[in-house]
């Protein structure tokens, strides 16, 4: 899709205008409804469009106009109107104009900042996502008609420029959407190693680590969750050095990239099963935001590390009741195979503190099924050690719409991954599930800050209406890391 910005619309446009809560048609509105002899106005008149977030109103062909459409969208309760109230009336406007058959669709916004001109381009750019590239006889009338976008600022010019770094942030969104979006037999460990190690062109570093590396290190609870798949496993290691001069350690993140969990010899019911394939959302994540660092220049020192594997049953895999040495040196009984991220996440937890010896890590992960059923699929959990890093983290994730809610993380909870026979077992039942495996995270992060968020109910949407972030892969966390990184650490 092609974004313009511009201080008039094409002739042959769907315009669209914002219109607040309560409120007549004013501003862009106001001129573009006088300039359609009142047709707006009556419009709203004759109907329950009042203005109200997340509605909107079409008028086909309005007479005394060239434009195609007169869309009005609602912004909502006029001083409540943010960055994210304006990034859902531009991700609706898109929504409601995407099938009308027009080919262009001009936003004015000609009354707002330039910052907020960008920044409605970007709310498009998110809600248009489509990953249709298996898709070979989907009919013209069923994809979206509008290619161009064009958005209506006083200052085109600085509009482009407040875009830039936003782009590269849709572009990052859009990378990581298309990696959870892949089917398994495509994006298996391997294939995504080469996908980030492309990233390099973008200013990253990009190490692998296979497993004869990686059984050099010990990296053996990693290594026991792919020891039953065809597909080789592996580790990426991203670095952005966008601050060279500052002394200080980097920033930390790190993802759980299972391409495909079977469950392991502890096999997950066949339905739904096909849904595993995102259950490498929060490499992705990471991913995301080495792309969006790397993409907009940031001035941070970051790294970011991705565990890929695929688990799978097979004479070769792991079984319950197996004990594994972690590159930490402790032990684990695996109590069930279906536990496997938090296996990965061991090692590679410990590998990245003990390599970099970064102020602080946070990791992402399709953990547990358990997060679903406390939190719906509206919020991700949030663990952490350190205070100040959970506040900062939620503080951006309301900044950037992607929610995060603070879970428990306590000792009294111990009891339940104590293995009689190992330094720990696994699992520690259904009660408490997402808390368990977050506590067995913080025995492989050593004391340093760190926060674990558990991802599942938010790293794949159903039935979502979501302006900005359409159905399948949301993208989750790239947005987020990133806004906490520019608060936090940028220099
Ligand atoms: N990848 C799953 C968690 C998951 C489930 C993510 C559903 C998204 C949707 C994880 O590997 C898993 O299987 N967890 C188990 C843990 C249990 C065996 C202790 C779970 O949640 O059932
Ligand atoms: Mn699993
Ligand atoms: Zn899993």
């Amino acid at each position: 899709m092609n974004i313009e910005f511009v201080g008039s619309p094409a002739p042959q446009a769907a315009i669209a205008v914002l219109v607040f809560d309560g409120e007549k048609p004013a501003g862009p509105a106001g001129r573009w409804d006088q300039a359609a002899g009142g047709a707006l106005s009556r419009a709203m008149g004759a109907g329950r469009f009042t203005g109200g977030k997340g509605q909107s109103l079409v008028l086909t062909a309005p007479a005394g106009l060239e434009a195609t459409h007169l869309v009005a969208i609602g912004g909502g309760k006029q001083d409540g109107f943010d960055d994210l109230a304006l990034e859902n009336a531009a991700g609706s406007a898109y929504a409601a104009v995407k099938g009308s058959g027009s080919r262009t669709l001009a936003i004015d916004v000609s009354d707002l900042s330039a910052a907020q001109a960008a920044r409605a381009a970007f709310a498009v750019r998110l809600g248009a996502y489509r990953f249709d590239k298996y898709r070979t006889t989907e009919k013209p009338e069923a994809k979206p008609s509008v290619t161009t976008v064009q958005i209506v600022a006083a200052d085109p010019a600085a509009a482009q420029a407040a875009f830039s770094p936003l782009n590269a942030i849709a572009d990052a969104v859009y990378f990581a959407r298309d990696l959870v979006s892949e089917p398994s037999n495509v994006l298996y460990p391997e294939e995504y190693a080469r996908r980030v190690k492309a990233l390099e062109a973008l200013g990253l570093k990009v190490e692998i680590l296979g497993e004869a590396e990686m059984a050099k290190l010990g990296m053996n609870t990693l290594l026991c969750v792919g020891q039953g798949s065809r597909r080789e496993s592996q580790t990426v290691i991203m670095r952005w050095e966008g601050d060279p001069a500052s002394k200080d350690a980097p920033v930390a993140f790190i993802g759980k990239g299972v391409t495909f969990d079977t469950g392991g010899i502890s096999i997950k019911p066949a339905e739904g099963m096909e849904d595993m394939k995102f259950d490498m959302g929060g490499s992705a994540a990471v991913v995301g935001l080495m792309h969006a660092l790397a993409g907009r220049k940031a001035k941070v020192n970051a790294v970011g590390l991705i565990g890929l594997v695929e688990n799978m049953p097979d004479g070769a895999a792991i079984k319950p009741g197996d004990v594994v040495t972690s590159l930490s040196g402790q032990t684990v009984e695996v109590i069930n195979t279906d536990a496997e991220g938090r296996l990965v996440l061991a090692d590679v937890l410990w590998y990245a503190q003990d390599r970099f010896k970064p102020r602080l890590m946070v990791d992402l992960a399709t953990l547990t099924g358990a997060m679903i059923i406390a939190l719906g699929h509206d919020y991700a959990g949030c663990f952490s050690n350190d205070d100040t890093l959970s506040d900062q983290l939620i503080a951006a994730s309301k900044g950037v719409g992607e929610h995060l809610w603070r879970m428990p993380l306590t000792p009294l909870y111990e009891k339940q991954i104590e293995s009689e026979i190992a330094d720990m077992k696994n699992t520690g039942g259904r009660p408490g599930g997402s808390i368990t495996a977050a506590l067995f995270l913080q025995k492989f992060v050593n004391g340093v800050p760190w926060a674990h968020l558990d991802i599942a109910p938010t790293a794949w949407r159903k039935n979502t209406t979501n302006p900005v972030a359409p159905q399948g892969a949301s993208g989750y966390g790239v947005r987020l890391l990133d806004r906490f990184v520019a608060e936090n650490f940028e220099s």
